[in-house]
């Protein structure tokens, strides 16, 4: 009864040893869930079970036909059943504690799905603010998917990717001839989101300049493509993000207050994930379905204990990667704690013998300083969990260059550079 659980439980009342009652009073303990048929002379059925008798036991009183027991056992087969098809339907909830692409059961996270209803359908906008990796992208899609505006676009742009120039010709369009390479008009993402939602990635990296341009979008609600001198009205949400305590760049005199207090009407502080533990067994159980088809992955005690464990700097996303990484170390379907490498135990490539042999193939592959630095620069991002500012410091480079710069390196040799611009439909 201790090890293995069982469907139903037949016994007898009277027995040498323990007795059936004492028998009883132990699976209810162990097993309150089970059911039990009682077999059982009348008058002790009278005295004891009788009193006892409730959703979970029955009994038959002998002598009894082969048919009364076998009534009693489906009866309480049926009963099992219908039980274990509640605990079934009340795990899956629990497990999945989700809301569309979001996953977490913490008290943090319900009040996120609460707020997102609520402000799913008005046409607000709203700043999530978060640390690096903690699901910002995946709320404010979530924001637009499951509002009224779910039919109409969702377009993201980075902040941070493009030069001021471009952002603002991308942001509210041009006209033929606006400047020397525009050789046609064209439309601007605030027009291509119209009726939809324009997701501002890193807002708190767009130029002070630009700040005031989009300030004016907000109060007028209409835009006016450079170089024209006609405004469109528009009617588009903002969803605005950023990792930055916008409240110290309004300091700094990088963030202008007034903007700030545009975009600031709704907003959402999604807590680290280290505030949030209870989310890691079900992100991580939600991750090794997402990157794996097959259900029988399982984590083994040791590897849940770590995962629970890890410090999990770079939240959500660090997580994953994690997750990805474990799935491909792993030689069994049973994930171990040894699969499952936290930041501190990826292999670095400060290792001394590493780098000698990092500058080694270099040579023999004879790359270019920009294919050796391009490497470099994907491993310190990839290091500091795309924590860009953190990389750029340790790179020495700015924000700004650094992100131009990896983008350039990527598209490089091809005709189409990979935008940051990713407008899509879901
Ligand atoms: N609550 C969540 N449920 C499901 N997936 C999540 C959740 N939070 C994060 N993720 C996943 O983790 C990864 C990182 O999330 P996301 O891109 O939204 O983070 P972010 O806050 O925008 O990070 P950054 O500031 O670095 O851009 C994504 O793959 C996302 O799907
Ligand atoms: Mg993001």
């Amino acid at each position: 009864m201790e090890d293995r659980d069982f469907d139903v439980g037949l016994t007898d009342l009277q027995m040498p040893g323990k007795d059936g009652l004492e028998l009883l009073a132990a699976l209810r303990q162990l097993r309150p869930a089970t059911p039990v048929v009682l077999m059982a002379a009348f008058e002790s059925v009278q005295t004891a079970a009788e009193a006892m008798r409730t959703g979970t036991l029955d009994y038959v009183t002998r002598p009894f036909e082969a048919d009364a027991l076998l009534i009693a056992l489906e009866r309480a087969f049926e009963r099992r059943e219908l039980e274990d098809g509640n605990r079934r339907l009340r795990r899956a909830v629990d497990r999945t504690g989700s809301f569309r692409e979001l996953v977490g059961k913490s008290a943090a996270m319900n009040e996120i799905y609460a707020l997102i209803r609520k402000i799913s359908s008005s046409r607000s906008n709203v700043l999530i603010t978060g640390e690096s990796g903690t699901g910002k992208e995946v709320v404010a899609r979530t924001i637009h998917f499951t509002g009224a505006r779910a039919k109409k676009p969702f377009v993201p742009i980075n902040c941070t990717a493009m030069p001021e120039g471009l952002l603002e010709s991308e942001l509210f369009g041009h006209v033929k001839g606006a400047f020397t390479s525009a050789h046609a008009a064209k439309k601007g993402l605030f027009e291509t989101a119209h009726g939809g939602t324009l997701f501002l990635d890193e807002i708190g990296d767009m130029p002070v300049s630009l700040q005031g341009k989009l300030l004016r979008v907000l109060q007028d609600r209409e835009v006016r493509p450079v170089g024209g001198n006609q405004s469109v009205k528009l009617d588009v949400r903002i969803i605005a993000v950023t990792n930055q305590k916008l409240e110290d760049a309004i300091q700094d005199g990088r963030f202008r207050k007034d903007l700030y207090y545009r975009l600031n009407v709704l907003p959402i502080r999604i807590p680290p994930l280290r505030e949030r533990p209870d989310d890691i067994p079900v992100l991580a159980e939600a991750f090794l379905r997402k990157h794996s088809d097959d259900e029988r992955y399982r984590f083994t005690e040791q590897a849940s204990r770590k995962l629970m464990q890890a410090p999990w700097a770079g939240n959500a996303r660090e997580l994953e990667n994690c997750i990805e990484r474990a799935l491909a170390l792993a030689d069994s379907h049973e994930i171990h704690s040894s699969d499952v490498l936290v930041s501190s135990e990826v292999p670095r490539q400060n290792d001394g013998t590493l780098h000698e042999m990092l500058l080694r193939t270099a040579l023999e592959q004879r790359l270019s300083a920009d294919e050796l630095t391009e490497s470099y620069i994907d491993a310190v991002i990839e290091a500091v969990h795309g924590r860009k500012s953190e990389a750029a410091k340790m790179l020495g480079m700015n924000r700004r260059t650094l992100y131009r710069r990896a983008e350039r390196l990527r598209g490089e040799g091809g005709t189409e550079r990979r935008s940051a611009l990713t407008p899509c439909a879901n």
